[in-house]
């Protein structure tokens, strides 16, 4: 896939005040809407995973997925879904963490990973870290070793890397 010259921060929307006040909301729906700034953007992640002969993508809904899912395609290996309860009809596993005001938790299916199988997580965008880690606990509870993650976009100011000190990472841009 192709060239690598593209500025990606100019696919990316910034809408202030969304979803409340105060919040400057990084939207990628303009980077997958072309093209060639999806196709570099995943060509980034494909280069970066390539050396780490990666057995499964994960990537947690939604946006993960639309992240994930090319990744995991160039790569040609499996991609496995990460989801909110109730979504996944076959027996799961799940974690939760804590939010600001009260909790979350997602969900893998059990038999999503195999024991000692090399994983990228993949997702759109590190905020607090919270989805990330709640991914990571998902995979090492089936006995995955998460050998990288990737990002499009991080916020910095929210520290999300903190949370996932002594993985490797990889983010596109920075905000
Ligand atoms: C967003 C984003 C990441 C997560 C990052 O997903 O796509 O998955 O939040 O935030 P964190 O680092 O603070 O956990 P969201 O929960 O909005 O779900 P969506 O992709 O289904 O819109
Ligand atoms: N943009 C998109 N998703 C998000 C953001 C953001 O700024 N913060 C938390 N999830």
């Amino acid at each position: 896939i192709g060239g690598n010259k593209m500025n990606l921060k100019d696919y990316i929307a910034s809408i202030p005040d969304y979803p409340s006040k105060g919040i400057v909301f990084r939207d990628i729906s303009p980077l997958m809407a072309d093209g060639e700034a999806y196709r570099a953007a995943t060509k980034q992640i494909v280069d970066y995973a390539q050396e780490k002969e990666i057995d499964m993508v994960v990537g947690p809904e939604a946006r993960g997925f639309i992240v994930g899912c090319p990744v995991a395609f160039e790569l040609g290996v499996g991609f496995a879904p990460v989801r909110k309860p109730g979504k996944l009809p076959r027996k799961t596993i799940s974690v939760s963490y804590d939010l600001e005001y009260g909790s979350d938790t997602l969900t893998l299916h059990e038999d999503a990973i195999k024991p000692g199988q090399k994983v990228l997580i993949c997702d759109d965008l590190l905020a607090t870290g919270g989805t990330i880690k709640a991914t990571i606990e998902l995979v090492e509870k089936l006995g995955g070793v998460v050998v990288g993650c990737a990002f499009l976009i991080e916020l910095q100011d929210l520290h999300g890397r903190d949370k996932i000190e002594g993985y490797d990472m990889l983010t596109l841009m920075e905000y």
